[in-house]
């Protein structure tokens, strides 16, 4: 029996947790997490007090890029389970008062989907081959690629086939892109959204959302650079203004269920006015935003990017979003606990140096990630959280070679090391085998996840599951509206809001105490990611103070 409220904007100001299915719990001990753990973990979801889960993948796959190559979109994978194990933990879930959000991957099927299989059984120019971006090659026998774009994994966007047409792939081999120009292409992802909203799910994460639509107009423009984005609509490959037409579209299928579906769009775009575009009220309802994930530790930043990312959410009718961690990225503790002012190519030389060099302070990493958490939780707007954050995990930044599977590691002739490291099962106790995942995971568990097991830090103050537990809980009594107040402070290290029901948030970004602003009464504080504070606020610390 469903226990949810009926209120139709739950998602504006939700906690979301991000299940990555194959490396959550695996319930048939087939080394592999599957639907029947997640169901089996219902109770711990409750009890951490989130509002809504959100899956990755789950769907029938060869795992080219850990489910993100989908083979049939309306199915599931029978290695996690089966569309009746979909149904019950959709079940359990709402009996417990948690939504679903699944995963929805538009811009590329797998290249085993039956509309590649058939395009590659048929000729050129047939209408097989129109779902998806066929061309013939530049050079005098087309032995050269029609552009020089360049897949996110590495290598070229283009693979021959062999009767020398080549097809567009902007991600792995293994995931061809869909031409969104063809109606059936738009007509069928319709019929997905129903498929699976008619079996209770509550919304949507659309991957890669702002890449749809290309300019596929010949000769093809230049762009060797995927990361370099205008702002205008008139990049050849992401954010173009016809992509919006597709969202419209999707919104009214949404809209014909009460409530509503609700909808987030993944779209790297750089430029807030341009991504919250894709969160308009007529479209997806909400965008994610990864500047704070982007952010240094530092005040100055954290105060710009909320200050400017709620502004615009207010603007636009969205509601802002906030993630720090999530399965494509190094977990927000590690990256902390980097030297200062390291950047993305040093995070990338760390991972290929096994983690070892250069050296990491890991309880500054965590000191960090547990104070920027409640910072954001404090916020207005939905936040969402990856799996095994709350268990205050690292990047398993030392994988062996042999075990990595992320395409990025081949792709890159193994120049990059790519996500595994983030995506590693989940410890759930210390002393079971495999740590209480199941089977032997599908990726090696590290010794030191005994130390963060769940277990180990149920009911015991101060650890990182419980400070969650307890910020999720007062998230409820402090979520009443969507607004806050900025506060001035004495130091240049301390960030300051109050909401209008009287919680107060205040961060210490420095590595040194800070000075209390004037009138704060340290007898509210009900919540600390540090040290108890007495006088001032302990170095890199937030507390949460009740009205
Ligand atoms: C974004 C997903 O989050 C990532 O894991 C995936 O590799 C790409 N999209 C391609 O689907």
């Amino acid at each position: 029996m469903s226990t949810l409220s009926p209120d139709s904007a739950w998602w504006r100001q939700a906690a979301v947790y991000q299940i990555y299915p194959r490396s959550f719990s695996d319930a048939n001990g087939d080394g592999m997490g599957d639907l029947p753990g997640v169901t089996a973990r219902m109770g711990y979801l409750s009890a951490l007090g989130i509002d809504a889960i959100w899956l990755s993948p789950f769907y029938p796959s060869a795992l080219a890029d850990g489910g993100y190559d989908v083979d049939d979109y309306r199915n599931v994978d029978p290695r996690l389970g089966s569309l009746s194990d979909f149904n019950a933990m959709v079940s359990a879930a709402h009996a417990s008062g948690i939504r679903v959000i699944v995963d929805i991957v538009p811009n590329h099927s797998s290249n085993r989907h039956e509309w590649f299989q058939a395009a590659l059984a048929s000729a050129p120019g047939s209408p097989e081959r129109a779902r998806y971006h066929f061309l013939d090659g530049l050079g005098a026998d087309g032995e050269l690629p029609p552009s020089d774009w360049p897949s996110h994994f590495g290598g070229p966007a283009w693979t021959r086939v062999p009767d020398g047409q080549w097809y567009l792939h902007l991600f792995a081999t293994e995931q061809p892109d869909f031409n969104w120009d063809h109606p059936e292409v738009r007509e069928d992802f319709h019929t997905t959204l129903r498929f699976w909203a008619d079996r209770g799910v509550d919304g949507f994460r659309v991957d890669v959302a702002h890449a749809l639509i290309k300019d596929m107009s010949l000769p093809l423009r230049s762009k060797p650079a995927l990361e370099i984005l205008v702002d205008d609509g008139t990049d050849p490959l992401f954010d173009r203004d016809e992509v919006h037409e597709v969202f419209a579209g999707w919104r009214s299928v949404l809209n014909e269920y009460d409530p509503p579906k609700a909808a987030v769009a993944e779209a790297w775009v750089p430029f807030t006015n341009r991504r919250l575009k894709y969160a308009r009220p007529t479209e997806l309802g909400q965008a994610f935003n990864f500047d704070l994930l982007q952010a240094p530790f530092s005040a100055v930043e954290f105060r710009s990017i909320a200050e400017k990312c709620l502004s615009e959410a207010d603007a636009s009718g969205a509601s802002s979003t906030w993630v720090f961690s999530n399965h494509d990225v190094v977990r927000h503790p590690s990256r902390y606990a980097l030297p200062d002012g390291s950047t993305l190519a040093d995070l990338e030389a760390w991972l290929l140096a096994d983690g070892a060099t250069p050296v990491v302070d890991l309880a500054r990493g965590l000191r960090r990630a547990r104070a920027a958490t409640l910072f954001m939780l404090g916020l207005p707007g939905s936040a969402y959280l990856y799996q095994g954050e709350e268990l205050g995990l690292f990047e398993v930044a030392d994988l062996p070679a042999s075990s990595l599977q992320d395409p990025t590691w081949f792709r890159t002739g193994n120049k990059v090391k790519g996500r595994d490291g983030c995506r590693v099962p989940l410890p759930w106790s210390a002393s079971t085998a495999n740590f209480g995942f199941g089977g032997t995971p599908w990726l090696p568990q590290p010794e030191w996840f005994g130390e963060h097991a769940a277990d180990v830090q149920d009911g015991v103050a101060g650890s990182t599951l419980e400070m969650y537990r307890a910020a999720l809980k007062l998230r409820g009594t402090l979520q009443t509206s969507e607004s806050l107040e900025w506060l001035s402070s004495p130091g240049a290290s301390v960030v300051h809001y109050r909401r209008p029901n009287g919680w107060e948030v205040l961060t210490n970004f420095a590595a040194v105490p800070a000075a209390l602003p004037a009138g704060v009464d340290l007898s509210k504080v009900v919540l600390s990611s540090g040290a108890p504070a007495t006088e001032s606020i302990p170095a890199e610390t937030t507390l949460w103070l009740a009205p």
